[in-house]
């Protein structure tokens, strides 16, 4: 038995040591770059990331708080996703001038369209602080303990570092489940604006259909152009402000690749799991991902409905409708992929490995029998929350009535309020929501026990007779469902003062919320939030358990929106039997794609002249031009917009995705289809050049052939 078990640790160790996998620290590149080099990297560590001179981590940007992008020129000209713009984009659109439909260029810099709700963080260095944080912890003590040492001993690190530049902000969090602690400086810039984005036939080529999937055509760029003030630092909005200059930027590869060449990506990874325990494995694929998923589909099913019977709804819920599409389809792929790598039977069989090397461990044999024990309680806690996020709060009226409720409470300005109000019904279409509303509110009946449901749901279908009624009662009498009315009762709740409740609660819809936020809050979320604590903390050691056992595994900490680097190849992949996906696509594709009678698939015009003509100058290769490449580097949500670099450090894509076969990888990585997607710089240019009108920024943009 024993020798079995060794046999299958070496099996588990040797498959994780061969792995592309990984998103590693920068500031500890100098770990891998042995590896990196021996692969086809030519640069240094400090190249990479240093304190001393300029490194490629200078033009790497935090976009907007959920995506990355980089710098491209010496005039602050920043490229990210069309995706990661789009929110912006469709921001200036109208029925009237619909950039989303016709693609915006700036072709003077004053043209250039500045944002309202925008920021790009650059990283300004990073430091272990572990020692500094943990001082005076010792074992033995309770969590609350360590936690308020932590929050004390971090407090003057990060007003010291704060203090170190203008724009500075810093923020410390764990690595390792808490094995370790780091500081992250920032600078941050808000004054950014648009310079140019293709129209969604380009930037959104292949929608919702080709999502998550290869082969892919997508043009999946904007860009921007961060403004600075006279001396180069970060300042609000101001039409004095200038390019920023950054200390780093990256030029664009022309250069010819292939299969097999080295790459890495640079750029802020959301969230992995990947060293979780089997129940949570089993938890998301067979619970949380499937329910989740049906109650999008009821959304998008009617989101769909309206939005092709309407160009101004279609524009009204562009974003929205991608965004929920998106996670709808990983979610998707995610299950299939964790019950094709059998990754709960993996766990399963490591964990008893774990217990049997743990066993006269005091330190770590406590562990497994203490998951077991916990994970059923939080379970049915997680399940209670994740539908109340999609169930409830997914509601748009609800959502609008719990942001007027929170702005009341913090005695925000009514002029803030009233803003917010106007941004929500800019996006706002009525029949949709009501529509959805009665959906949702079905599924939670049924899917919802009793016990965990706040007992005014069921009063109030009592009361009404019937769902329906009750839905139509709350749509016909809220004043959420329209702009006058809501910013009417905003003002009588605010000059109520201390009674602003009252008047509320007044509002069906406003009752709505309260009563079922309340429910949560006192009833879900703080045993909710106990369980994940107590859980969190047996992954500390669970993690530490797993580094110490598997000493010839190297670890890297999950994704946490921090700067890594992942690197691998340019590579195709075999995703069935009798198949094998190469690594590239090209114009002819989108030509294949190309049908104008469906919206996803119908390109400009200009396009398909440029291909009658195959005239594509400096940017052909063998007859046609680049548009998408897949390569083995392991990325996730976040990941948008992040350079991909070649061995050389200069630009060849902008990573936008990943393969469908691979979407588990946030959970359980496979080396033989989990895939980034990655729009090609070649297409980039090519756009630029000849179909963009904005030629002007070829001038500040440097290649290398
Ligand atoms: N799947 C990509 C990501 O996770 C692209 C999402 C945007 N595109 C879309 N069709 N919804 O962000
Ligand atoms: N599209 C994702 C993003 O917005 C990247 C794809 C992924 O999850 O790997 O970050």
């Amino acid at each position: 038995m024993k020798r079995y078990f060794s046999l299958l640790t070496a099996l588990f160790i040797t498959t994780f040591a061969i792995a592309d996998n990984g998103m590693w620290l920068p500031s500890q590149i100098s770990m891998r770059i042995a590896d990196m080099q021996s692969k086809g990297l030519k640069l240094s560590a400090e190249d990479i990331y240093s304190l001393n001179q300029p490194s490629l981590k200078d033009a790497v940007v935090l976009f907007n708080g959920g995506c990355s992008g980089e710098l491209i020129s010496d005039e602050g000209l920043l490229i990210t996703n069309y995706h990661c713009g789009h929110s912006l984009i469709q921001a200036h659109s109208s029925v009237g001038h619909d950039y989303l439909k016709d693609g915006f260029w700036a072709m003077t810099r004053d043209q250039e369209l500045p944002n309202k709700r925008i920021f790009v963080r650059f990283l300004v260095y990073m430091d272990d602080v572990t020692d500094i944080v943990l001082s005076g912890y010792k074992s033995g003590m309770s969590e609350a303990q360590r936690d308020s040492i932590i929050e004390v001993n971090g407090k003057p690190v990060i007003e010291a570092a704060e203090k170190e530049g203008v724009g500075y902000s810093a923020r410390i969090a764990p690595l390792y489940y808490g094995n370790q602690y780091f500081i992250w400086v920032y600078q941050t810039f808000t004054d950014v604006r648009l310079v140019g984005a293709p129209p969604a036939a380009v930037g959104k080529f292949g929608g919702d259909t080709d999502n998550w999937m290869w082969p892919r055509h997508t043009g999946d760029f904007s860009l921007f152009r961060i403004y600075a003030d006279k001396n180069n630092n970060p300042a609000p909005y101001s039409a004095d402000n200038v390019p920023y200059t950054p200390k780093k930027h990256f030029k664009m590869s022309l250069k010819e690749r292939r299969e097999g060449d080295f790459t890495f990506v640079y750029g802020y990874p959301g969230t992995t799991q990947e060293y979780i325990y089997s129940e949570k494995v089993k938890y998301i694929s067979e619970a949380s991902d499937p329910h989740k998923r049906n109650l999008r589909t009821l959304r998008l099913d009617v989101q769909k409905k309206y939005m092709s019977a309407d160009p101004a709804v279609r524009i009204k819920y562009s974003a929205k409708n991608a965004s929920v599409a998106n996670s709808w389809k990983k979610w998707l792929g995610e299950m299939n992929g964790i019950r094709k790598m059998k990754t709960y039977e993996e766990k399963k069989a490591f964990e008893s490995q774990f217990a049997e090397w743990a066993a006269n461990r005091p330190e770590y044999s406590w562990i497994i029998p203490r998951f077991e024990l916990l994970y059923p309680q939080w379970e049915k806690y997680a399940f209670a929350t994740d539908y109340y996020n999609e169930s409830i709060r997914a509601n748009e009226i609800i959502s609008l009535a719990n942001s007027i409720r929170m702005n009341i409470m913090q005695k925000k300005s009514i002029d803030v309020i009233n803003a917010y109000i106007d941004d929500f019904y800019k996006n706002y279409y009525l029949p949709i929501d009501k529509e959805c509303f009665i959906l949702l509110l079905r599924q939670y009946r049924q899917y919802i026990p009793d016990a965990y449901r706040p007992a005014y749901f069921s009063d109030m279908i009592i009361h009404y007779g019937t769902m329906q009624a009750w839905v139509d009662a709350i749509y016909e009498k809220s004043a959420l469902t329209n702009v006058d009315a809501a910013k009417e009762l905003v003002k009588r709740a605010v000059e109520a003062g201390d009674d602003y409740a009252a008047v509320l609660l007044s509002d069906p819809a406003c009752e709505f919320e309260y009563r079922f936020k309340t429910h949560y809050d006192e009833n879900i979320s703080n045993v909710y939030d106990y369980f994940t604590e107590q859980i969190d903390q047996v992954y500390r050691y669970y993690m530490k358990g797993q580094m110490e056992m598997c000493q010839e595994k190297e670890f890297f900490p999950d994704a946490n929106l921090t700067l890594r680097v992942a690197y691998g190849n340019i590579q195709g992949y075999s995703p069935a039997d009798g198949i094998y996906y190469k690594p590239v696509s090209t114009l002819e594709g989108i030509m294949q794609k190309d049908n104008p009678d469906i919206f996803d698939y119908n390109i400009p015009q200009e396009l398909r002249d440029i291909y009658a003509a195959k005239d594509y100058g400096r940017y052909a290769v063998n007859g046609t031009v680049p548009v998408c490449f897949i390569a083995t580097n392991h990325t996730t949500g976040g990941n948008s917009g992040s350079p991909v670099l070649d061995g050389d450090g200069n630009l060849i894509g902008i990573n936008f995705d990943r393969v469908w076969e691979g979407t588990m990888s946030d959970i359980v990585f496979d080396p033989d289809v989990c895939r980034n997607i990655s729009l090609d710089m070649r297409y980039v240019l090519f756009y630029i050049d000849r179909l963009s009108g904005a030629r002007q920024l070829l001038n500040e943009i440097e290649t290398v052939e």
